[in-house]
């Protein structure tokens, strides 16, 4: 999906679980070819690598590997989780983004190296206008793909360019205490004014929901 809205990602292949979910054997994935061509899927992640669940939060189970040995180790106590292997981004910056209704954006400079607390930077230093700009473009891009109304996207940015690293966030941590007070007025704030622009949009009788158009009304605004 960010290849065809055009938002840089980090090289990430989806691996099959290590265990087969549960209802289903072998014969369950015929479209699955084996043996992998575990060679050519680490020439093109390389290591270090991150491993996470393709649908994860919370940093459960998001593991960085140094190597192939330790990818071996790892993947294997994943039991059915179905995971990612990612090209890790060594980053200069990082930013949490909050995007409301596919339109309303809160750029959040982020430093996930940090102690939990100590994660949202409150005083870092200026931020590029220009790399701002883009940001909100690529979070843009993907929420309206994504059909999210409520999401937050993370940023990478390595060589001034962002990599979108989490974007599947549509129960995002708002926690006062973990956002800050102002991230959190802004966030209920917005939140407030989008679900009463909601309300006022519904048409009775009408079919109101948009789901299934995303990711072509999102490709053909590019
Ligand atoms: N490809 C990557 N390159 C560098 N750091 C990464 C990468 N993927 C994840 N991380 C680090 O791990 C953290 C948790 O991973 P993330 O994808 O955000 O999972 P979650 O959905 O659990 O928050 C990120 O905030 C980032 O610090
Ligand atoms: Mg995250």
């Amino acid at each position: 999906m960010a290849d065809t809205l055009g938002v840089p990602i980090p090289n990430t292949v989806i691996l099959p679980s290590a265990e087969h979910p549960t209802d289903t054997t072998g014969k369950s994935f015929r479209n699955l070819k084996y043996p992998m061509d575990w060679e050519a899927i680490f020439d093109y992640v390389g290591f270090p690598a991150y491993m996470k669940p393709y649908a994860g939060g919370g940093w459960k189970n998001v593991y960085r590997l140094e190597n192939r040995d330790e990818f071996w180790d790892i993947h294997r106590e994943t039991g059915q989780l179905v995971m990612m292997l990612q090209e890790e981004i060594v980053f200069t910056e990082y930013f949490r983004v909050y995007c409301l209704g596919c339109k309303t954006v809160r750029i959040m400079q982020y430093e996930p190296r940090n102690p939990h607390h100590a994660r949202y930077v409150l005083d870092g230093p200026p931020v590029d206008k220009k790399l701002l700009a883009t940001i909100k473009d690529y979070t843009i891009r993907l929420c309206k793909g994504l059909g999210y109304d409520f999401n937050t996207v993370e940023f990478a940015v390595r060589d001034g360019i962002p990599y979108a690293i989490d974007f599947g966030n549509p129960a995002p941590d708002a926690e006062l205490t973990s956002v800050g007070p102002d991230n959190f007025e802004w966030v209920v704030e917005e939140a407030a004014k989008m679900a009463i622009a909601a309300a006022k949009k519904q048409k009775p009788g009408k079919m109101n929901l948009t789901w299934g158009t995303f990711i072509k009304d999102a490709a053909s605004e590019k």
